[in-house]
């Protein structure tokens, strides 16, 4: 059987519009606007809604899902992220996911400078004396991230500084995550050196 020209036009377009709006059997078309409206229009964060762009692809997918199940619970995703989430299928969460990843990320740099040097200390060597584990090695020495687990790196000092805090208010990320017992032990003082850190790291 031959394919047609027509057929493989339409091979052609779907390939090319896969990442940006996905539609499979069954599954609602998720434009990216969708979500850029609130992320940014490159996806380079924008006010609480943090940057997507250049983030683990797997990272992004777990996550989404997380909203939809309504496991990751902090005040702001249920106030934004479970809607935005309540109709997105996996299919589509995936497309997404890749989709925001080969956006290449720009760092927030919004940190306190003064605090940047003890941030990197604890970032590469964690505080053993306190029991607080090196997040490079699970981050990664450029706070890249790998599989997974996330890139921290350029993130915006406020939502890092949230994040790292929730774990210790008791709020959830998804089911199986050492975070918890990582951050619990934080005092303020550090949690505020690794946000200013890890916002200027590119
Ligand atoms: C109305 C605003 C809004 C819309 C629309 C929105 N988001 Fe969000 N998003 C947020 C906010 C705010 C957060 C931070 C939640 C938190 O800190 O608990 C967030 C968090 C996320 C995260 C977690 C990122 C991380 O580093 O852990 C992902 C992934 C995400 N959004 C993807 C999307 C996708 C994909 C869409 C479109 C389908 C979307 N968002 C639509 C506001 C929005
Ligand atoms: C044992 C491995 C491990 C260590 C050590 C670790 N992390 Fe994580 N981290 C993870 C995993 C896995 C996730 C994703 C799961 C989740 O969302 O809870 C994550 C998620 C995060 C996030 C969420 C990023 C986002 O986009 O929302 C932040 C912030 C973070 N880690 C900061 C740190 C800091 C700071 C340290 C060091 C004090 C650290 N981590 C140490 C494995 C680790």
């Amino acid at each position: 059987m031959n394919l047609t020209r027509s057929a493989w036009m339409a091979a052609l377009l779907t390939a090319l519009i896969a990442p940006v709006a996905t539609a499979v059997a069954g599954e609602q078309i998720v434009p990216v606007q969708n979500c850029t409206w609130c992320h940014g229009t490159s996806a380079q964060g924008y006010a609480m809604a943090p940057r997507l762009a250049g983030q683990r692809p797997a990272y992004l997918e777990t996550q989404l899902n997380s909203f939809r199940e309504h496991f990751r619970d902090a005040p702001l995703s249920k106030q934004y992220m479970w809607s935005a989430t309540a109709a997105l299928g996996p299919q589509a969460a995936r497309d997404l996911a890749a989709y925001f990843s080969t956006i290449p990320p720009r760092a927030a740099n919004d940190g306190n400078t003064n605090l940047a040097t003890m941030g990197r200390t604890i970032y590469m060597n964690g505080i053993p004396d306190a029991n607080i584990a090196a997040c490079y090695a699970c981050h990664g020495p450029n706070a890249e991230g790998i599989r997974d687990i996330p890139r921290l790196g350029g993130l915006s000092r406020f939502y890092l500084k949230a994040r790292l805090e929730q774990w210790g208010q008791g709020y959830h990320s998804v089911p199986g995550s050492p975070m918890p017992l990582v951050a619990r032990p934080l005092a303020s003082a550090e949690i505020e050196a690794l946000a200013s850190y890890l916002s200027f790291v590119k």
